[in-house]
């Protein structure tokens, strides 16, 4: 992991509102400030929907959380007619930290491409957004060995063409299509194959401190049964987690996988 602050993100997806919103990150922000460290140890950030985002602005603001708050998709645009779209000013405003981009739901419903998702990219960086940006194969591709190429192919269109400011403002997440949800975890083998892969692309395409520096996230059915056998992969520097971080107190055993290290 070297020197990289591990990154744990709980996607909530489409779930909880945001009465349900303000009761989760409070419970959340207690767990884990029950123990030092714990936000040293870990950033612990939540991707919540944009309905959500105003509420859990004013709760951790107002009690000063240690938990960090994001969004699930935002507009390549700046302001416009673009019916039900929401633009990273508005996001900014909002104190949003990071946002995901080009998640595999995204690219599968929304059709969203690899161009695209450097658009987005590049408008969430200069209003000083992090972004997760979403790659991994579906199951086809990795039944027929073509998973790193593949993956590594997406990355490059994904980050192409970026200046060391925007690079500073992504973190990669690596998502096998066919471990979300499934319960089927990518071994921590198969995960570490193609995060240091990544790493190596990032490495061939901006230089070795890029590589160095740059967060690469596992997301798929993680639990905090098995995050510190993935978290303990050299290349890999977190988790983005969906169904498990739904659940406040499971979320926070995510967060503190250093507790789980046998
Ligand atoms: P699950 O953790 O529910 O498999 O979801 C992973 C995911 O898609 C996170 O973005």
């Amino acid at each position: 992991m070297a020197n990289r602050t591990p990154l744990m993100a709980g996607n909530w997806k489409m779930n909880l509102d945001h009465i349900e919103a303000i009761a989760t990150v409070q419970k959340l922000a207690w767990t884990l400030t029950d123990a030092k460290h714990d936000f040293e140890d870990a950033e612990a950030v939540v991707l919540v929907p944009f309905t959500d985002l105003r509420s859990v602005q004013t709760l951790v603001d107002g009690d000063k959380l240690g938990v960090k708050y994001g969004a699930q998709d935002v507009s390549k645009h700046k302001s416009g007619a673009y019916t039900g779209e929401i633009s990273v000013s508005m996001l900014a405003k909002l104190g949003v930290a990071y946002c995901a981009v080009g998640h595999s739901e995204r690219r599968e419903y929304h059709g969203e491409t690899d161009a695209l998702v450097n658009d987005k990219v590049r408008a969430l960086a200069a209003e000083g957004i992090t972004a997760i940006v979403c790659v991994g194969e579906p199951l086809e591709i990795r039944k027929a060995g073509n998973h790193v190429p593949f993956t590594v192919d997406s990355l490059k269109g994904s980050l192409a063409n970026l200046s060391p400011a925007e690079l500073a403002h992504v973190v990669v997440a690596y998502e096998p299509v066919w471990a979300i949800g499934t319960g089927e975890v990518a071994t921590p083998e198969d995960a570490q194959e193609v995060i240091g892969a990544i790493r190596e692309a990032l490495a061939k395409m901006y230089g070795p401190e890029v590589a160095a520096t740059t967060r690469v996230l596992y997301g798929g059915s993680v639990k905090s049964s098995n995050v510190a056998e993935i978290m303990a992969k050299p290349d890999i520097d977190g988790a983005l987690v969906g169904g498990a971080s739904l659940d406040p107190q499971e979320f926070a055993k995510i967060v503190r996988f250093k507790d789980h290290i046998v």
